[in-house]
């Protein structure tokens, strides 16, 4: 089976910087548009700093086999100001809210949420879109994502018009809470977590490979997550959240959270979809660009349905600085990219 599918907009990815820059940059095929996320070592905080990132991101892309439209965002800290955001609006098209200490470089992140509201005034009256990482800091893991979902109504009550993306959801709470808000809020879903719930994290032994944050809950979460997906819902859409580590890094006593689903992604959300290409399309390119008011994608990727062949199997690169997620401990995806125009 053999199906053609827009570029896939990613939402949501770490592309790093240095060396794993390259490499990931390397392993993205079939994508177009890439919202680019602020995080770094030096951590994007205003506009001359993200147009000096997205410089280095194309010039890497210059060598790399397929090219993407590189999205930029900034951080928003306590200490982000209206003035910084007018400034960065040129070359920004969203800011980013990191819960302090909640995940990889969010030592900036922000506590207290009342003190970047000056920022978010501003966001709103540019239309300028909030991506959220829902996670409250200070609450039990696994019930920080229900527990953000005061902190948001907060937010949507004191901007009505702000547009919002509730950010990587992994409960049924947040599927429920996106479903009733207003058309200016919406979510993000990644291909990890409509595969794995919290057993494949720690159910038998520890997968530090499936550890990401925020860490997938249980089965009845997984299951409104895929329900959302598979239902066609326009306010959730794809964003990997791709988060690439060294295996080093994740194979430690004190390992990073972060899963990198770049390059597999794309077989993975057609074999969620069962090849059916308007639900692919809708779901990895078309909400995601009617939310972000994206130009249209025109390029297309072709997928192969791996017919069992042993000759053949679409595998990840194994040996590769960093672990690629298939969701198998073989490394076989169900579908290989064979075309890219
Ligand atoms: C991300 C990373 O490594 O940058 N990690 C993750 O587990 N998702 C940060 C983030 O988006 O939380
Ligand atoms: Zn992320």
């Amino acid at each position: 089976m053999r199906i053609t599918v827009k570029k896939f907009n990613d939402m949501h990815a770490h592309l790093r910087e240095g060396e794993m820059l390259t490499y990931v940059v390397s392993e993205m095929i079939g994508y177009d548009h890439v919202l680019v996320m602020p995080n770094t070592r030096d951590p994007i905080l205003e506009g001359g700093q993200a147009r000096a990132y997205k410089a280095y991101i194309e010039k890497e892309q210059k060598s790399a086999p397929d090219t993407f439209c590189p999205l930029m965002t900034l951080q928003i800290t306590e200490q982000t100001t209206p003035d910084m955001i007018y400034t960065a609006r040129e070359v920004i098209i969203a800011g980013k809210v990191y819960p302090r200490g909640m995940t990889t470089n969010s030592g900036n992140g922000v506590l207290d949420y009342s003190k970047i509201y000056p920022a978010l005034s501003a966001m709103e009256d540019i239309d300028m879109v909030l991506c959220l990482h829902g996670e409250k800091p200070g609450e039990f893991c696994l019930e920080r994502e229900e527990q953000f979902l005061s902190i948001i109504r907060e937010i949507m009550s004191t901007f009505p018009s702000l547009r919002i993306v509730l950010e990587h959801i992994t409960t049924c709470a947040a599927v429920e809470y996106i479903k009733q808000a207003p058309a200016n809020v919406a979510a993000t879903i990644t291909v990890h977590h409509l595969s794995l719930t919290l057993d494949d994290v720690i159910g038998a032994e520890l997968r530090p490979h499936h550890f990401c944050k925020p860490v997938a809950k249980c089965y009845g979460d997984r299951e409104a997550l895929r329900n959302v997906v598979r239902s066609g819902h326009p306010r959730f859409f794809l964003g990997t959240d791709s988060a690439p580590h060294l295996r080093g890094k994740k194979e430690c006593s004190h390992g990073c959270a972060g899963i990198f689903t770049a390059p597999s992604t794309p077989a993975l959300i057609c074999e969620f979809f069962q090849g059916d290409v308007e639900k692919i399309n809708r779901f990895a390119n078309e909400f995601g660009a009617a939310f972000y008011h994206l130009s249209p994608t025109k390029a297309h990727i072709t997928l192969e349905r791996w017919d069992g062949s042993p000759n053949n199997t679409p595998r990840v690169r194994m040996d590769g600085p960093v672990e690629i997620f298939t969701g198998n401990d073989d490394g076989i995806l169900p579908w290989r990219i064979i075309h890219d125009e």
